[in-house]
């Protein structure tokens, strides 16, 4: 089977991951000295997550994390992509850093340089200290500041043997969804909160960047932004306008000012909101970087909605086409189309994949095995993709599986399914489900092909 794959298509050095962050898998939310993070606080809340489920616990990697770099070797990965909770390495968002926090990353760190795989660590993937929201969250341009602090600190400790950064995962959740939809934490439905909060996590990038390359010479610094493909549900003026409008919304908001151009003119006007410009931003966000990552998960069809929110561009559930459990349309197409976006368009020169996985209600059968035949399609889709990709000129350097583990899906909290392995949250037993083994199967076979 993995002949139909055209694994040769990738480079021999080509990077096999799989991705998890800090708050979705780590638990331990009170141990050594981490203080509460906005996540810890909005799933706490009653009703905003599904079952009220949150990260107290999780997966209990803070514990459990020999036996899940154990399953990294079983799948014979050589990358994995993990985030730094900042509320564990400062718990107050700035002031003192506690040692303890960096230990642990410290020991994990050196515990999968040891098994061979390489870290790829994401400095924020969405566990703002709670310390910095009392006093204004993203909408505040003191907390890019400190996220750039942080940051150094973490690359003074860990650059002398982690070389692979990303500054923020997927701003756009951060930034919309947290401060405009309201469904993520902080929480909230505010336009004018929303577009600063955007403005600031990309100008918090911007100096993570620079303070990652002052405090770990020869850190290979990326982003990891989150986009779809998006298409007008017909050929009428209007849908094709609503098209445009959410392509701003979720692509071009976040890549033009990276990539040099700037915010774009036909959102800002959208938008309304004046952006909490200082001269000289523009040219901080558009530091140039050694990487993007690009993590993909569904494309979207929208229809005009000029009464619906901004961007009034409402997404259409196409009928007869195949979906995970989360209800996201699978259509790996979308993934080439936005690989080769990336290089054609914005110019990228060196890309990852550092997030593409599927959501299955999958269960222990009486055999013991978790077989997930609609993850393990996804994901020989989704490489082919890639390999198509490639074979047309992006600069693909890896693909990271979300996730390794089951994990906390956020406002969906443990009932949506993403891993490779299967955990059960009363024993915390781990099972590797039939897309692992499919997994560690491509990744052999890929190996095998430039032997
Ligand atoms: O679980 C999330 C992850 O934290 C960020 N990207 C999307 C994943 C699946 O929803």
């Amino acid at each position: 089977m993995s002949e139909s794959l055209d694994l040769a298509a990738f480079p021999a050095d080509f990077a096999w991951g799989t991705a998890t962050s800090a708050y979705q898998i780590e638990g331990a939310v009170a141990e050594d000295g981490r203080a509460p993070s906005i996540w810890d606080t909005f799933s706490h809340t009653p009703g905003k997550v599904a079952g009220d489920d949150h990260g107290d616990v999780a997966c209990d990697h803070y514990h459990r994390w020999p036996e899940d770099i154990a399953l990294m070797k079983r799948l014979g990965t050589d990358a994995y992509r993990m985030s730094v909770a900042w509320p564990r390495v400062r718990p107050a968002g700035d002031g003192p850093v506690n040692a303890a926090g960096l230990d642990f990353y410290d020991r994990l760190v050196d515990a999968l340089l040891d098994a061979g795989i390489t870290p790829n660590i994401t400095l924020y993937h969405w566990d703002l200290p709670q310390a910095l929201q009392d006093r204004g969250g993203w909408t505040v341009r003191d907390t890019a500041e400190h996220l750039a602090d942080y940051a150094s600190v973490v690359a003074a400790r860990l650059g002398d043997r982690v070389t692979r950064w990303a500054t923020l995962n997927e701003p756009l959740c951060s930034g919309w969804i947290g401060h405009l939809e309201g469904r993520m934490a902080p929480g909230l439905t505010d336009l004018t909160a929303a577009v600063h909060a955007s403005y600031h996590l990309l100008l918090a990038h911007g100096l993570t960047t620079q303070a990652v390359r002052a405090a770990a010479p020869g850190a290979q610094i990326g982003l990891v932004t989150n986009h779809s493909t998006v298409e007008a549900a017909s050929s009428r003026p209007e849908d094709i306008a609503a098209a445009t409008r959410l392509d701003g919304h979720t692509n071009r908001w976040w890549l033009d000012p990276v990539y040099g151009r700037g915010f774009p003119a036909d959102m800002r006007e959208l938008y309304g909101v004046e952006l909490p410009e200082r001269p000289g931003d523009l040219d901080t966000i558009a530091a140039p970087l050694d990487w993007h990552g690009l993590n993909y998960y569904f494309p979207a069809t929208v229809t005009d909605d000029p009464q619906g929110p901004v961007p009034y561009a409402r997404e259409v559930r196409l009928p007869d086409v195949p979906r995970t459990g989360m209800d996201w349309q699978i259509d790996a197409g979308g993934l080439e189309a936005l690989l080769l976006r990336l290089t054609d368009d914005y110019g990228v020169r060196k890309l990852y994949v550092t997030e593409n996985g599927s959501a299955f209600p999958d269960t222990v059968s009486p055999d013991g095995a978790v077989h997930d035949p609609g993850r393990t399609r996804y994901l020989e889709e989704h490489v082919s993709a890639c390999a198509r990709a490639v074979r047309k000129g992006a600069p693909l350097a890896g693909y990271y599986v979300w996730s390794l583990l089951d994990n906390f899906e956020w406002a969906y909290g443990y009932d949506k399914r993403f891993g490779l392995v299967h955990v059960d949250y009363g024993t915390q037993t781990r099972t590797l489900k039939t897309s692992g083994l499919r997994y560690a199967e491509i990744i052999r076979a890929h190996r095998e092909s430039h032997a």
